[in-house]
Protein backbone atom coordinates (compact mmCIF):
# COMPACT_ATOMS: atom_id res chain seq x y z
CA UNK A 1 0.00 0.00 0.00
CA UNK A 2 0.86 3.44 -0.89
CA UNK A 3 2.31 5.53 1.98
CA UNK A 4 0.25 8.11 3.56
CA UNK A 5 1.79 11.59 2.03
CA UNK A 6 0.38 13.10 5.15
CA UNK A 7 2.69 10.95 7.43
CA UNK A 8 6.06 9.39 7.68
CA UNK A 9 4.73 5.95 8.18
CA UNK A 10 7.99 4.29 6.91
CA UNK A 11 9.90 5.98 9.47
CA UNK A 12 8.05 5.35 12.41
CA UNK A 13 8.97 2.12 13.67
CA UNK A 14 12.66 0.82 14.12
CA UNK A 15 14.47 -1.98 12.69
CA UNK A 16 15.97 -4.37 15.05
CA UNK A 17 19.54 -5.12 15.06
CA UNK A 18 21.19 -7.96 17.24
CA UNK A 19 24.00 -6.59 19.64
CA UNK A 20 24.79 -9.83 21.24
CA UNK A 21 23.09 -13.35 21.59
CA UNK A 22 20.85 -11.83 24.48
CA UNK A 23 20.85 -8.41 23.66
CA UNK A 24 18.37 -6.61 20.73
CA UNK A 25 18.17 -2.69 19.97
CA UNK A 26 15.26 -1.10 18.21
CA UNK A 27 17.20 1.49 16.19
CA UNK A 28 15.18 4.47 15.17
CA UNK A 29 15.50 7.14 12.31
CA UNK A 30 13.49 9.56 14.21
CA UNK A 31 11.35 8.44 17.31
CA UNK A 32 10.02 11.12 17.65
CA UNK A 33 8.00 11.21 14.68
CA UNK A 34 5.53 8.36 15.94
CA UNK A 35 4.48 10.59 19.07
CA UNK A 36 4.21 13.62 17.38
CA UNK A 37 2.10 12.02 14.22
CA UNK A 38 -0.19 10.43 17.11
CA UNK A 39 -0.45 13.59 18.55
CA UNK A 40 -1.69 15.59 15.51
CA UNK A 41 -4.16 12.80 14.47
CA UNK A 42 -5.75 13.20 17.20
CA UNK A 43 -5.90 16.69 17.32
CA UNK A 44 -7.06 16.59 13.92
CA UNK A 45 -9.67 14.60 14.82
CA UNK A 46 -11.01 16.00 17.30
CA UNK A 47 -10.93 19.84 15.86
CA UNK A 48 -8.37 20.96 18.13
CA UNK A 49 -6.15 21.60 15.56
CA UNK A 50 -7.81 22.81 12.11
CA UNK A 51 -6.81 22.52 8.61
CA UNK A 52 -4.04 25.78 8.29
CA UNK A 53 -3.81 25.65 11.90
CA UNK A 54 -0.68 26.77 14.00
CA UNK A 55 1.29 24.28 16.19
CA UNK A 56 3.13 25.75 19.17
CA UNK A 57 5.65 23.84 21.36
CA UNK A 58 8.32 24.34 23.08
CA UNK A 59 11.39 21.66 21.94
CA UNK A 60 15.06 22.20 21.80
CA UNK A 61 15.41 18.78 20.05
CA UNK A 62 14.25 15.82 18.11
CA UNK A 63 10.08 16.62 18.81
CA UNK A 64 10.70 19.84 17.38
CA UNK A 65 12.27 18.20 14.03
CA UNK A 66 9.57 15.46 14.28
CA UNK A 67 6.70 18.24 14.04
CA UNK A 68 8.56 20.46 11.56
CA UNK A 69 8.50 17.45 9.13
CA UNK A 70 4.75 16.69 9.59
CA UNK A 71 3.57 20.31 9.68
CA UNK A 72 5.45 20.96 6.19
CA UNK A 73 3.64 18.17 4.85
CA UNK A 74 0.05 18.53 6.97
CA UNK A 75 0.12 22.98 5.93
CA UNK A 76 0.47 24.03 9.59
CA UNK A 77 2.21 26.81 10.78
CA UNK A 78 4.64 26.15 13.36
CA UNK A 79 6.11 28.19 15.91
CA UNK A 80 9.17 26.39 18.40
CA UNK A 81 10.50 27.70 21.29
CA UNK A 82 13.48 26.93 22.22
CA UNK A 83 16.83 28.20 23.84
CA UNK A 84 20.78 29.25 22.98
CA UNK A 85 21.75 25.04 23.01
CA UNK A 86 19.58 24.35 19.61
CA UNK A 87 22.16 22.43 17.48
CA UNK A 88 22.74 25.22 14.35
CA UNK A 89 22.08 22.57 11.99
CA UNK A 90 18.97 21.32 13.95
CA UNK A 91 18.19 25.03 13.91
CA UNK A 92 18.89 25.45 10.18
CA UNK A 93 16.73 22.48 9.18
CA UNK A 94 13.60 23.37 11.48
CA UNK A 95 13.74 26.82 9.53
CA UNK A 96 14.10 25.42 6.09
CA UNK A 97 10.90 23.26 6.85
CA UNK A 98 9.06 26.69 7.65
CA UNK A 99 9.52 26.70 11.26
CA UNK A 100 9.57 29.90 13.37
CA UNK A 101 12.24 29.28 15.82
CA UNK A 102 11.88 31.43 18.66
CA UNK A 103 15.05 31.62 21.53
CA UNK A 104 14.60 32.00 24.73
CA UNK A 105 18.10 33.58 26.11
CA UNK A 106 18.09 33.80 29.47
CA UNK A 107 17.11 30.66 32.40
CA UNK A 108 14.71 31.26 35.03
CA UNK A 109 15.09 31.36 38.15
CA UNK A 110 13.63 28.28 38.97
CA UNK A 111 13.69 25.36 36.54
CA UNK A 112 16.21 27.25 33.91
CA UNK A 113 15.40 26.97 30.60
CA UNK A 114 12.59 24.79 30.90
CA UNK A 115 10.58 27.11 32.86
CA UNK A 116 11.62 30.11 30.49
CA UNK A 117 10.84 28.15 27.66
CA UNK A 118 7.15 27.50 29.16
CA UNK A 119 6.28 31.19 30.09
CA UNK A 120 7.75 31.88 26.45
CA UNK A 121 5.23 29.22 25.05
CA UNK A 122 2.25 30.61 27.07
CA UNK A 123 2.94 34.23 25.55
CA UNK A 124 3.27 32.60 22.51
CA UNK A 125 -0.46 30.52 22.71
CA UNK A 126 -1.90 33.80 23.62
CA UNK A 127 -0.29 35.23 20.75
CA UNK A 128 -1.85 32.78 18.54
CA UNK A 129 -5.71 31.85 19.30
CA UNK A 130 -6.57 28.77 18.96
CA UNK A 131 -3.47 27.41 18.50
CA UNK A 132 -2.87 23.31 19.59
CA UNK A 133 -0.14 22.67 21.70
CA UNK A 134 1.43 18.80 21.29
CA UNK A 135 2.73 19.50 24.94
CA UNK A 136 4.92 16.57 24.82
CA UNK A 137 5.59 16.38 28.32
CA UNK A 138 1.85 16.17 29.58
CA UNK A 139 0.18 14.51 26.58
CA UNK A 140 -1.27 11.15 27.57
CA UNK A 141 -0.97 10.62 23.96
CA UNK A 142 3.16 10.45 23.63
CA UNK A 143 2.87 7.42 25.97
CA UNK A 144 -0.20 6.15 24.24
CA UNK A 145 1.72 6.42 20.90
CA UNK A 146 3.92 3.58 21.94
CA UNK A 147 1.56 0.69 21.59
CA UNK A 148 2.37 0.34 17.84
CA UNK A 149 6.01 -0.23 19.10
CA UNK A 150 5.05 -2.40 21.94
CA UNK A 151 3.35 -4.68 19.17
CA UNK A 152 6.24 -4.35 17.09
CA UNK A 153 8.65 -5.40 19.69
CA UNK A 154 6.30 -8.48 20.65
CA UNK A 155 5.95 -9.50 17.21
CA UNK A 156 9.33 -9.19 16.27
CA UNK A 157 10.70 -11.04 19.54
CA UNK A 158 8.06 -12.65 21.76
CA UNK A 159 8.13 -11.78 25.48
CA UNK A 160 11.06 -9.93 26.79
CA UNK A 161 12.84 -9.79 29.95
CA UNK A 162 14.29 -5.91 30.14
CA UNK A 163 13.64 -2.75 28.60
CA UNK A 164 16.34 -0.07 29.23
CA UNK A 165 15.84 3.31 27.19
CA UNK A 166 16.76 7.10 28.24
CA UNK A 167 14.54 9.03 29.64
CA UNK A 168 13.32 12.82 28.42
CA UNK A 169 9.64 13.57 28.33
CA UNK A 170 8.61 10.26 29.23
CA UNK A 171 6.56 9.01 26.86
CA UNK A 172 8.98 6.36 25.15
CA UNK A 173 10.25 4.29 28.28
CA UNK A 174 6.50 4.81 30.44
CA UNK A 175 4.48 4.13 27.42
CA UNK A 176 6.17 1.00 26.21
CA UNK A 177 7.00 -0.64 29.28
CA UNK A 178 3.01 -0.04 30.04
CA UNK A 179 2.34 -2.34 26.99
CA UNK A 180 5.30 -4.58 27.16
CA UNK A 181 4.40 -5.94 30.83
CA UNK A 182 0.81 -6.79 29.85
CA UNK A 183 2.62 -9.97 27.94
CA UNK A 184 5.29 -10.10 30.66
CA UNK A 185 4.17 -9.04 34.46
CA UNK A 186 7.85 -9.89 35.15
CA UNK A 187 9.48 -7.26 32.88
CA UNK A 188 12.45 -5.55 33.64
CA UNK A 189 12.58 -1.69 33.17
CA UNK A 190 15.52 0.54 33.55
CA UNK A 191 15.39 3.74 32.89
CA UNK A 192 19.00 5.73 31.97
CA UNK A 193 18.92 9.63 33.25
CA UNK A 194 22.07 11.92 33.38
CA UNK A 195 23.53 13.29 36.44
CA UNK A 196 21.73 16.73 36.97
CA UNK A 197 17.90 15.64 35.92
CA UNK A 198 15.35 15.88 38.00
CA UNK A 199 13.77 13.29 36.76
CA UNK A 200 14.94 9.87 38.86
CA UNK A 201 15.72 12.85 41.65
CA UNK A 202 19.04 14.73 41.47
CA UNK A 203 19.16 18.29 41.63
CA UNK A 204 18.76 20.30 38.39
CA UNK A 205 22.04 21.04 37.06
CA UNK A 206 23.95 21.70 33.99
CA UNK A 207 23.62 18.71 31.45
CA UNK A 208 25.91 18.51 28.26
CA UNK A 209 23.66 15.46 26.88
CA UNK A 210 20.71 16.33 24.59
CA UNK A 211 17.63 14.13 24.54
CA UNK A 212 17.86 12.46 28.03
CA UNK A 213 16.69 14.16 31.46
CA UNK A 214 15.38 17.32 32.37
CA UNK A 215 15.01 20.38 34.95
CA UNK A 216 11.44 20.25 35.31
CA UNK A 217 9.46 16.33 35.77
CA UNK A 218 7.44 15.72 32.99
CA UNK A 219 4.18 14.25 33.89
CA UNK A 220 4.72 11.17 31.26
CA UNK A 221 7.58 10.14 33.57
CA UNK A 222 5.71 6.98 35.11
CA UNK A 223 7.79 5.89 37.69
CA UNK A 224 5.58 2.66 38.87
CA UNK A 225 7.02 1.41 35.45
CA UNK A 226 10.54 1.44 36.37
CA UNK A 227 12.52 -1.22 38.13
CA UNK A 228 16.24 0.60 38.37
CA UNK A 229 17.87 3.73 37.25
CA UNK A 230 21.26 4.25 35.56
CA UNK A 231 23.15 8.10 35.54
CA UNK A 232 25.32 8.11 32.47
CA UNK A 233 27.75 11.37 32.21
CA UNK A 234 27.94 13.11 28.50
CA UNK A 235 31.85 11.64 28.18
CA UNK A 236 30.74 8.10 29.09
CA UNK A 237 27.79 8.40 27.02
CA UNK A 238 30.09 9.64 23.87
CA UNK A 239 32.58 6.95 24.04
CA UNK A 240 29.64 4.24 23.97
CA UNK A 241 27.69 5.80 20.76
CA UNK A 242 31.42 5.22 19.47
CA UNK A 243 32.10 1.63 20.29
CA UNK A 244 28.19 1.02 19.76
CA UNK A 245 29.34 2.37 16.06
CA UNK A 246 32.92 0.50 15.89
CA UNK A 247 31.37 -2.76 16.88
CA UNK A 248 28.11 -2.96 15.74
CA UNK A 249 27.82 -0.19 12.55
CA UNK A 250 25.47 1.19 14.48
CA UNK A 251 25.55 4.85 13.79
CA UNK A 252 23.14 6.46 16.09
CA UNK A 253 22.87 9.81 18.44
CA UNK A 254 24.41 9.86 22.09
CA UNK A 255 21.12 8.70 23.96
CA UNK A 256 21.50 5.60 22.10
CA UNK A 257 25.08 4.69 23.23
CA UNK A 258 24.14 5.76 26.86
CA UNK A 259 20.95 3.09 26.92
CA UNK A 260 23.28 0.54 25.07
CA UNK A 261 26.35 0.65 27.77
CA UNK A 262 23.14 -0.22 30.27
CA UNK A 263 21.32 -2.93 28.38
CA UNK A 264 24.92 -4.51 27.46
CA UNK A 265 25.47 -4.62 31.38
CA UNK A 266 22.53 -6.26 31.97
CA UNK A 267 22.95 -8.18 29.40
CA UNK A 268 26.10 -9.92 30.04
CA UNK A 269 24.82 -10.83 33.86
CA UNK A 270 21.64 -12.23 32.35
CA UNK A 271 22.59 -14.55 29.76
CA UNK A 272 19.84 -16.32 29.87
CA UNK A 273 17.22 -13.74 29.22
CA UNK A 274 16.47 -11.24 26.70
CA UNK A 275 16.89 -7.19 26.75
CA UNK A 276 15.99 -4.54 24.14
CA UNK A 277 17.54 -1.10 24.43
CA UNK A 278 15.92 1.49 22.82
CA UNK A 279 17.98 3.99 20.00
CA UNK A 280 16.31 6.82 19.16
CA UNK A 281 17.66 8.69 16.53
CA UNK A 282 20.05 8.20 14.20
CA UNK A 283 23.79 9.91 14.39
CA UNK A 284 24.58 12.92 12.55
CA UNK A 285 27.65 14.85 11.76
CA UNK A 286 26.89 16.93 15.00
CA UNK A 287 26.68 13.41 17.28
CA UNK A 288 30.22 12.09 15.78
CA UNK A 289 32.07 15.58 16.31
CA UNK A 290 30.94 15.69 19.90
CA UNK A 291 32.06 12.23 20.32
CA UNK A 292 35.56 13.02 18.98
CA UNK A 293 36.13 15.82 21.44
CA UNK A 294 35.02 13.43 24.54
CA UNK A 295 38.02 11.11 23.60
CA UNK A 296 40.04 8.89 21.51
CA UNK A 297 39.69 5.52 19.73
CA UNK A 298 36.95 3.26 22.43
C1 LIG B 1 17.48 11.65 20.86
C2 LIG B 1 16.53 11.39 21.99
N1 LIG B 1 16.66 10.27 22.72
C3 LIG B 1 15.83 10.00 23.74
C4 LIG B 1 14.82 10.84 24.11
C5 LIG B 1 13.92 10.48 25.27
O1 LIG B 1 12.65 10.07 24.87
P1 LIG B 1 11.33 10.45 25.68
O2 LIG B 1 11.10 11.92 25.47
O3 LIG B 1 10.28 9.61 25.07
O4 LIG B 1 11.58 10.14 27.13
C6 LIG B 1 14.65 12.02 23.39
C7 LIG B 1 13.63 12.96 23.74
O5 LIG B 1 13.45 14.00 23.11
C8 LIG B 1 15.53 12.30 22.31
O6 LIG B 1 15.42 13.42 21.60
Amino acid sequence: MPADPRSFNDLELPRLFRLAPNLFAASFHLMKLLPARYMLDHAERDGRLKPGGTICETTSGTFGLALAMLAAVRGYRLILVSDPAIDEKLRNRLQELGATVDIVEKPGELGGFQQARLDRLAKAMSENPGCFCPSQYTNDDNRRAYGAVSEWIASRLGTIDCLVGTVGSGGSMSGTAHFLRYLNPELTVIGVDTPNSVIFGQKDGKRLLRGLGNSLMPRNVDHTQFDDVHWVDAPTAFLATRKLHQRHGLFQGGTSGAAWLVADWWARRNPGKTAITFSPMKGTDMSIQSTMTAGSRA
